[in-house]
């Protein structure tokens, strides 16, 4: 990337698409795309799980080729991945956010120069004070040390604060790693930022920072997401991904905007409909009348023809898009606590996570976890589902005590195996038939089952995840974030299924919506390990969470 600090003005066309077409395997996701995207153009892309948005992200950022139509790229583009990013982990998350203007190098550079400088060899010496003021005239170009204040602003209010900028990215979680890469593409200010869902792992008070930002950025961006706010706010474009048709339409208006003009272009493709319909049925009885007569049956087939044609033209009513029915199956019976755990505490390294936690779980009760960023609430459901041990203390399993996970970062699925082997690691007493029915319910069809795990999209892989607990009739369910990447007809249906489940259920979410449908008896809060009776006070606490 060009990392040369703040960007001249924007002037330039950034992105021209033209006549995209895109495919996985044999399923075409979008035909005859064709926008653009310059400086003010703050767009939202939008569509149902799976609908291909994440596809359309990689082809803009050259990962992948498309299947024809042509696409023009100028300028620098900053983009941040559905999925958490990989790379050297043992970095420092401040040098990561610093590379993104290799200022981190830069820095380093000029170390080992000063270094020299101090040097007993002339001419090392010599060298070395030479080549210093190049190296400053460089590291100030590109911002100097303003832009480490202003990365180290970014950060926190993307929740990552001073200490850990100090630590090595392998040591954050997933959710953490993701913000650092948020924050690493907002502090390198390119000229198109292309987010994929980028609230995921953010608190409310992050997302109303991004709101703000987004909404005033200079540069152009398209963001892909689900949060209504984030989009009424901050957009004045919105691209929508009908997977039914596979077509992208271009809408040149804000949100709001936008969802009264779908809701008159469906009702004005429904009068046209009925329109089309009265005015052919007259023909084609008029027609019928006239068959019989020699001199008329050329006319009449015309009439045919035209009221036939006239029907063509009108679309018919659009699909409503396919919603995943889930329930969660009665729970396998068990003792009257099934599980409990025992003055827990965790460390990673120096860093205290929490200590001396107590949980019990009974049968059939409800628990929020509630806690800032970093207050362990992912640590703890680990410790509880036993993926990882605590320093001291236990987790206790009750009688007859049934466990279902729920990973933040799908880390439950194998993503070198395909949809059905997955389900059937955990379903082994269901034959492939009854494995493929429940798929089926939570939308994989046919061949969607012998997809690795790998390719799905977000959403999909949560879906997976889900009929995973389906099938394994737990009688605790540990549930972190389940309403991440799900489209608002999918989150809906897992909401309801939630409402009535009969088990067990701790959840972690910063989906207030997830909250009122599960409806807690009691929250724990983190990292204290504070328990209380649950009140509508804590509300508030939960978009901090
Ligand atoms: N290599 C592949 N082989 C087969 N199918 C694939 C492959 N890669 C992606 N897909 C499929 O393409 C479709 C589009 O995926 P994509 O990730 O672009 O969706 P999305 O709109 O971003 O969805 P979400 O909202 O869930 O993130 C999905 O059905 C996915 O399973
Ligand atoms: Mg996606």
């Amino acid at each position: 990337m060009a990392g040369s600090g703040r960007r001249g003005p924007y002037s330039v066309l950034v992105i021209s698409a033209h006549g995209v077409e895109l495919s996985v395997g044999a399923r075409l996701l979008m035909h005859d795309a064709s926008f653009r995207v310059g400086p003010g153009d703050r767009i939202g892309l939008i569509g149902r799980n799976g609908a291909g948005k994440t596809t359309l992200f990689r082809a803009l950022a050259g990962e992948i080729e498309m299947a024809s139509g042509s696409l023009q790229r100028q300028g620098t583009l900053g983009y941040l991945p559905q999925d958490p990013a990989t790379g050297n982990m043992y970095q420092h998350v401040r040098d990561r956010i610093l590379s993104a203007r290799e200022l981190d190098v830069l820095v380093r550079k000029m170390r080992e120069t000063q270094g020299a400088m101090a040097s007993a060899v002339a001419e090392t010496q010599t060298r070395a004070m030479r080549r210093y003021p190049r190296l400053e005239a460089q590291f100030l170009a590109r911002g100097g040390w303003a832009a480490e204040s202003e990365a180290a602003r970014i950060a926190a209010n993307l929740g990552i604060g001073e200490e850990l900028l100090e630590r090595e990215l392998h040591t954050l979680s997933g959710g953490q790693r993701r913000r650092v890469e948020l924050a690493r593409i907002l502090f390198s200010a390119p000229d198109v930022l292309l987010l994929d869902e980028p609230t995921n792992h953010l608190d409310a008070d992050s997302i109303g920072w991004l709101r703000d930002f987004l909404a005033s950025y200079q540069g152009g961006f398209i963001v892909i997401s689900h949060d209504v706010d984030l989009l009424r706010a901050s957009i004045n474009q919105v691209l929508h991904l009908d997977a039914n048709r596979a077509v992208l339409e271009v809408y040149s208006m804000g949100w709001d905007r936008y969802v009264k003009q779908r809701e008159l272009d469906e009702r004005r493709r429904r009068r046209e409909r009925v329109n089309a319909e009265k005015k052919a049925a007259s023909l084609q009885s008029q027609a019928e009348k006239m068959r019989a007569k020699a001199t008329k049956a050329v006319a009449a087939q015309n009439m045919f023809r035209r009221a036939e044609k006239m029907l063509a033209e009108t679309e018919g009513e659009r699909r409503a898009e396919r919603v995943a029915n889930l329930r969660f199956p009665d729970p396998q019976p068990c003792g009257r606590v099934p599980l409990t755990a025992h003055e827990l505490s965790k460390s990673y390294g120096s860093t205290e996570v929490f200590t001396g936690v107590d949980l019990a779980i009974d049968r059939g009760s409800r628990v929020v976890v509630l806690g800032l960023n970093g207050a362990g609430k992912t640590t703890l459901l680990r410790l509880l589902s036993g993926i990882e041990d605590p320093d001291t203390g236990a987790v206790t399993p009750g009688h007859g005590l049934k466990l279902g996970y729920y990973a933040q970062e799908h880390e439950t699925l194998d993503t070198s195996a395909t949809v059905l082997e997955n389900m059937q690691t955990v379903a082994q007493s269901l034959t492939d038939t009854e494995c493929r029915n429940v798929l089926g319910s939570f939308l994989f069809s046919g061949d969607d089952v012998a997809k690795p795990a790998g390719v799905l999209s977000g959403g999909e892989k949560t879906r997976l995840a889900l009929a995973m607990l389906v099938v394994s009739s737990a009688n605790v369910l540990l549930l972190d974030e389940p309403t991440n990447n799900l489209d608002p007809a999918s989150r809906e249906e897992i909401l309801d299924a939630l409402r009535t489940y009969q088990g067990a259920v701790v959840l972690v979410t910063h989906d207030v919506g997830a909250v009122t449908a599960l409806g807690p008896e009691r929250v724990m809060l983190l990292p204290d390990g504070d328990e209380d009776h649950w009140s509508e006070d804590y509300v508030d606490l939960i978009q901090l969470a």
